[in-house]
């Protein structure tokens, strides 16, 4: 039986398949207390845990905050707005004045990509993404394989379609380092402005039509059009991505009865999927809000239990 060895989650680069099953093993065990009329167990009693986000966020910070309340750890919320950064501390110098404060684990989400590595590279706290730039976005990777796992039983072999602004998504990224790790086939597919030269060289395909790729797959995982991106004029027009990117009803006849239709929010209702595909019934995108908080209370359990027994550091 492998042991955890991390103390910090930057990137699912630095996870092996074992670390991945280990981390849904424990949400397995953490999803339950979710379920009760008092959603507390002590397991994390007498920690400090530190949001501290430089972009907006519902499902990650809300979630992470839950999840660490639900363990029974103290938590503070710090937006960048209202932080000394903006009397010109730099992000580092806040990150060790939290420390000092010995505080345990601090829960990071910033637009410039690399910020949680340089965090982690640098402090004592345990260092957790909540999503830096276009990079990484483990937490959110991890709860879409784990909903995946608990609809089919299984990643390996199976098919995942990711459609939309891959060029823009942490999230995808995320998502198909997560995915290969796991054994499932990615295939991406989106507008070519939106696509990252050598997509390839991930290791995915690239199919150019989504309705070819939905009579393919087993998953599909529709990300948001970041709307405010396109004023660089990466599209036509929005209601063009609709009409040839969007998934509706229609659309979604020639899928797998099975199919599993995934988006990690916030969506654009109306753009990347129509109202009854999100409310459908082979949408799970609650069940991944929901599954959110049994993962990150796993990340937060396994994450302070390396600190705990001061086991040595791989990353
Ligand atoms: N999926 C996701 O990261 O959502 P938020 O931006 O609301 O955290």
């Amino acid at each position: 039986m492998s042991k955890w060895t991390h103390r910090h989650l930057v990137d699912l680069h630095d996870l092996s398949r074992e670390d991945i099953e280990m981390i849904f093993e424990s949400a397995n065990s953490f999803r339950e207390v979710n379920t009760r009329d008092v959603k507390k167990v002590p397991t994390l009693r007498g920690k400090s845990v530190i949001c501290l986000f430089f972009e907006p966020s519902t499902r990650t910070r809300v979630s992470f905050e839950l999840a660490a309340k639900r363990l029974s750890a103290d938590t503070i919320n710090i937006s960048g707005s209202s932080s000394s950064l903006t009397k010109g501390e730099t992000i580092l110098d806040t990150a060790k004045n939290l420390e000092a404060m010995n505080v345990d684990l601090l829960i990071v989400r910033h637009p410039v990509a690399g910020i949680p590595r340089v965090l982690a590279d640098n402090c004592k706290a345990g260092i957790i993404n909540g999503g830096d730039g276009m990079r990484a976005h483990p937490s959110q990777a991890l709860l879409d394989m784990y909903t995946i796992q608990e609809r089919f039983g299984k990643i390996d072999g199976l098919h995942v379609g990711i459609v939309g602004d891959i060029l823009h998504s942490r999230v995808a990224r995320s998502n198909i380092v997560g995915l290969l790790k796991m054994g499932a086939k990615v295939s991406v597919c989106g507008p070519a402005t939106l696509m990252p030269p050598g997509i390839e060289s991930y290791g995915v395909d690239v199919v150019e039509s989504v309705d070819d790729l939905i009579k393919e797959v087993d998953v599909l995982m529709l990300l948001r059009l970041q709307k405010e991106r396109q004023k660089q004029k990466y599209l036509a027009s929005v209601n063009e991505y609709s009409t040839v990117w969007g998934v509706n009803e229609k659309r979604l006849e020639a899928a797998k009865k099975e199919i599993l239709i995934m988006h990690p929010g916030p969506t654009n209702r109306g753009v990347e999927l129509s109202g009854d595909v999100a409310d459908g019934g082979h949408s799970v995108i609650l069940n991944q809000v929901t599954n959110g908080i049994a993962i990150r209370m796993a990340i937060l359990y396994l994450l302070s239990t390396v600190r705990d027994e001061g086991l040595v550091s791989t990353q």
